[in-house]
């Protein structure tokens, strides 16, 4: 009947309203003494997960291309940027230099990792800082801006937090600069940074299979910003088991890439078509719909056929209208299912101003 189909194609678009007003500026820093390929220092900054500028222990601090006009004419933002690097990176110097001797790991290369930033709702105005360290890969210390004190989730990181937490100064500058520095700048980046950090381009998602017992990788390439998750789903609902997903990567212009690949060797021919790629960009209220259909998969054994699925802004209205409040109200529960977003959550570390 038409409701069924109805509430079947609302459950297959998966549509999940997403609106900027979550935005964030994130500082990593990382410190790798004694590896031969990568600089022994490296820091990076975000805003709303895009890239602002970099620097290494080579190189000074460099905008990226969009925000050169901004440091141009904020040179002062650019002095405070380096200066602050340049503290940070003689700081992580000397605590991973501390913790070898107090860890006895005097072999090999030790990473020391720090990340710091804030968010911003700009509808509630809530803001949200953090400053955490990584030794080695895992979480070292946190800090705790309620109670300005650092927490420990290792042994080997107490004799740390208890020195940082006699340093009242450090602590101080370290809850001033999560709580009001931080946002000051995200402010001032979003203000300037209005026109092209909401600039969003939707790939173009193919399906591909190298032979006939590979996975079927579902491929996007072309999109902006980097901010995009990818899923396979059965019967509408997203499914792990035999999915293996890609990270995303960078292409020459700009935009970025990402796959997510299916085994479909134990699946059915009649089942193929229970299964859909879904891409799904950040900030995006429509998702770029692809069903696993052997007629549209690009191989290198036949001539790639050309079929993109590309569920529009219309269809999704036009379906919308169409259909009625049950299915309205499956939707929203399916809206609930999963986070909407890819935040990174793999990487420890950094912030301004060192406790030393
Ligand atoms: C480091 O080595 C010294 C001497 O070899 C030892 O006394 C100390 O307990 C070791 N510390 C740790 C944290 O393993
Ligand atoms: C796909 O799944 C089958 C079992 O269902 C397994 O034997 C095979 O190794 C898997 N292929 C890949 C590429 O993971």
């Amino acid at each position: 009947t038409m409701g069924l189909l109805a509430a079947f194609l609302i459950s297959a678009l998966l549509v999940r309203p997403v609106s900027l007003v979550k935005h964030s500026l994130k500082y990593f820093f990382t410190e790798t003494p004694g590896a031969q390929s990568i600089p022994e220092f490296v820091a990076v900054a975000f805003v709303d997960e895009v890239q602002i500028g970099d620097s290494n222990s080579v190189r000074e601090a460099k905008p990226k291309k969009d925000w050169i006009k901004f440091f141009e004419d904020h040179p002062q933002d650019l002095e405070w940027y380096r200066f602050q690097s340049n503290e940070i990176h003689q700081f992580l110097k000397a605590t991973i230099e501390t913790l070898r001797r107090r860890l006895n790991h005097t072999e090999g290369v030790h990473i020391l990792q720090r990340m710091s930033g804030c968010e911003w709702d700009d509808e509630t105005g809530e803001i949200n800082g953090y400053d955490q360290y990584g030794y080695g890969g895992v979480d070292f210390l946190a800090f705790d801006s309620q109670t300005l004190t650092w927490i420990a989730p290792k042994p080997q990181a107490v004799i740390t937090k208890m020195r940082w937490d006699s340093h009242k100064p450090g602590l101080e500058s370290t809850k001033n600069f999560i709580a009001h520095q931080c946002p000051e700048f995200l402010k001032e980046y979003l203000q300037y940074g209005r026109s092209f950090l909401q600039t969003t381009v939707f790939p173009s998602v193919s399906l591909i299979q190298k032979t006939s017992s590979s996975p079927v990788s579902c491929h996007a390439t072309g999109f902006y910003p980097d901010r995009a998750v990818m899923f396979w789903r059965k019967d509408g609902e997203e499914i792990h088991e035999g999915v293996d997903p890609g990270e995303s990567l960078p292409n020459n212009d700009g935009t970025f890439q990402m796959s997510i690949d299916l085994n479909v060797s134990s699946v059915t021919p009649e089942d193929w078509q229970r299964y859909d790629c879904v891409f799904h960009l950040s900030g995006m209220n429509e998702d770029m719909i692809t069903k696993l259909d052997k007629t549209v998969i690009r191989t290198n054994r036949e001539k790639p056929a050309d079929t993109v699925t590309f569920i529009s802004a219309a269809v999704v209205v036009l379906t919308l209208t169409i259909v009625t409040g049950v299915a309205f109200v499956a939707y929203k529960k399916k809206k609930g299912e999963k986070s909407e977003s890819p935040d990174d959550g793999s990487e420890q570390s950094e912030r301004l101003n060192p406790q030393s």
